[in-house]
């Protein structure tokens, strides 16, 4: 396996500890629960949403530890978004999945960046990750 793909298989399953019952049933191919699945994926976005403010703050304040940690806890929530159900456009699921993909990889490669204390380095990958937050949004959301 190539060194990210093995990462993302441990972040997945160091995550899948930690899912909501409701997640773990949207896995089972359990698709007549949609109500929980909803307010599951609700709840994966408003952490990334949360924790992305934190992300926000961080930088202006070149706090690279608290950086770090908000990263991490993105990290943990966001195989979440594999078992999405998006309102709009649910056939495109292969670009929704490149765009979860090349979110994952600008994480990874921001946390990287904070962990050398590169902050400058940071700033301009989140400004990237951000543009994948709107993209996605603007299919999916
Ligand atoms: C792979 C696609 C994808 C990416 C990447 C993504 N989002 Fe989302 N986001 C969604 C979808 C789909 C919804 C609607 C979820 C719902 O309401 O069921 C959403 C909803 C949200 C919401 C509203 C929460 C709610 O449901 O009320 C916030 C806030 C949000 N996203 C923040 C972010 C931020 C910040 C980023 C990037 C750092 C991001 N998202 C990246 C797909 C994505």
């Amino acid at each position: 396996m190539r060194p990210l793909l093995k990462l993302m298989a441990a972040i997945t399953v160091a995550t899948s500890a930690f899912l909501p019952a409701a997640l773990v049933n949207a896995a089972d191919g359990a698709r007549h629960t949609p109500a929980s699945d909803m307010k599951a994926q609700h709840h994966t976005m408003e952490t990334i949403g949360r924790e992305w403010r934190k992300i926000g703050k961080a930088l202006e304040n070149k706090d690279a530890a608290a950086g770090m940690k908000a990263t991490d806890t993105i990290l943990r929530a966001a195989p979440n978004i594999e078992k999405f159900m998006p309102h709009r456009n649910p056939d495109k699921r292969d670009r929704f999945m490149d765009y979860y993909g090349m979110f994952l990889q600008q994480l990874i490669e921001f946390r990287t960046a904070l962990a050398q204390g590169n902050i400058v380095g940071a700033s301009a990958i989140s400004g990237e990750a951000e543009k994948t937050c709107g993209r996605c949004h603007a299919l999916f959301r």
